[in-house]
């Protein structure tokens, strides 16, 4: 018996498609670890599956319509959404993940997702051309922002005879991505990791009403603290000036300035991991003018504000275990933050090209570099939660081989 597994309980939603008979091998698996299963199965998934052969191998009730108990006990849409650790919905159609990307909630599947505070996966499996839509890639990127896990589709030869990515991934391969979410999350809260994250722009004032920053938005920084705050790991955020939201799960410092920043990230060591994704202002006027500059004078000494990065990495006493940096470039993108981290001794740069208008400072996009000790890895355009994420699980995975 898996011990992550073991009394986990998981919604399965079967959608329409093909692959709809391989969740009936989905559920024997996880039965196998003890898992306590219900099926929701949708009107087109019944085309493929009947409920008689679910009900045997889920040893449980298929529900199939919002409004199909007329008994009293019966469990309804909102307490089978909170029962369950998981949702897992699949296979999933293009259909399927429009509707839920537009919030509708016409049907059991949609309603209970909706409904919803647990995790949500999902296991896509369409045509290529559907997959490859536009608004389907859309509405699955639109999911991942809102924090939903997918798996596949795969690449091979699909039902209709086409080939290409659209097949659902294999129920082993689902199998084990939900064994990962459970293990994974259960080692780190098992670890009781700590990081910081420091993100946004710092302000630095030269007089009462003046000042110099930067146009950085913070986006990338929020979301890998609340990347890291899903895993399971105790998280600070330290932000800059930012018009962004607290992340949930995240315990949350504003500040304004270098000297601010600089200051709560010592008072919150010592930490697992540190994320230094602020765009420190470099610079700060050597001296503060308590009252109003005249325009006449136009004269401005600036000194260099601490490295925070720098401080963090070498910091013999209190050394994060992970020390990560940012590296926002115009050119000579690798070499420049391959550069940067041996300047400033930190494990890992996540390099980002900001030449490139649709990516970076305060686009929803990004497309970056992770540069560790002896790994470039490449992360193609997506949405900065999507990177988010995947960073976040690279910084996991670091610490739970
Ligand atoms: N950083 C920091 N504290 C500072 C300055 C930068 O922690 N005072 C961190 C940033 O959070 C980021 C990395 O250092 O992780 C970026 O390095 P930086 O030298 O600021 O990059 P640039 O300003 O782009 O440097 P350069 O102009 O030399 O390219």
């Amino acid at each position: 018996m898996n011990k992550y597994l073991n009394k986990k309980k998981i919604i399965l939603i079967i959608g329409g498609g093909i692959s709809a008979y391989k969740t009936l091998d989905l559920i024997r698996l996880l039965k196998k670890q003890n898992c306590q299963i219900k099926v929701v199965l949708t009107k087109a998934g019944k085309n493929f599956v009947t409920p008689l052969s679910i009900a045997s191998l889920s040893k449980s009730k298929v529900y199939e319509d919002i409004f199909d108990s007329n008994n009293e006990s019966e469990i309804d849409h909102i307490s089978l959404s909170r029962w369950c650790d998981i949702i897992l919905f699949a296979p999933i159609t293009a259909n399927s993940i429009s509707k839920i990307a537009s919030g509708k909630a016409e049907d059991l599947a949609s309603t209970l997702i909706l409904a919803s505070n647990k995790q949500i996966i999902l296991a896509p499996a369409m045509n290529v051309r559907m997959w490859l839509h536009k608004s389907t890639q859309n509405n699955i990127n639109k999911l991942l922002d809102y924090g939903y896990l997918s798996i596949g589709p795969a690449t091979g030869e699909m039902a209709c005879g086409e080939y290409g990515e659209g097949k659902m991934s294999s129920p082993e391969e689902i199998y084990k991505f939900v064994l990962n979410y459970f293990s994974d999350r259960n080692i780190v809260k098992n670890k009781k990791l700590k990081a910081l994250v420091t993100a946004g722009p710092t302000k630095e004032y030269i007089d009462p009403v003046r000042f110099i920053t930067n146009n950085s938005s913070g986006k990338q920084g929020y979301e890998i603290a609340k990347s890291l705050a899903k895993f399971g790991v105790k998280t600070t955020l330290i932000s800059g000036p930012s018009k962004l939201k607290k992340p949930e799960g995240v315990d949350f410092i504003k500040v304004e300035t270098a000297d601010e920043m600089f200051y709560q990230t010592k008072k919150i060591l010592p930490v697992d991991i540190a994320v230094c994704a602020a765009a420190v202002t470099d610079f700060k006027p050597k001296k503060f003018e308590s009252k109003k500059i005249k325009t006449n004078n136009l004269s401005l000494d600036f000194i260099r504000n601490i490295d925070i990065l720098e401080f963090l990495s070498k910091n013999n006493l209190q050394r994060p275990r992970l020390v990560v940096g940012f590296a926002a470039e115009t050119n000579n993108l690798i070499k420049f933050a391959k550069d940067k981290k041996n300047k400033k001794y930190c494990d890992w740069i996540v390099a980002n090209n900001i030449s490139d208008p649709e990516i970076g400072f305060d686009s929803d996009y990004n497309e970056v570099s992770i540069i560790s000790e002896n790994k470039i890895e490449k992360i193609e355009k997506n949405l900065k939660s999507f990177i988010a994420n995947k960073i976040a699980k690279k910084i996991i995975s670091n610490f739970i081989q």
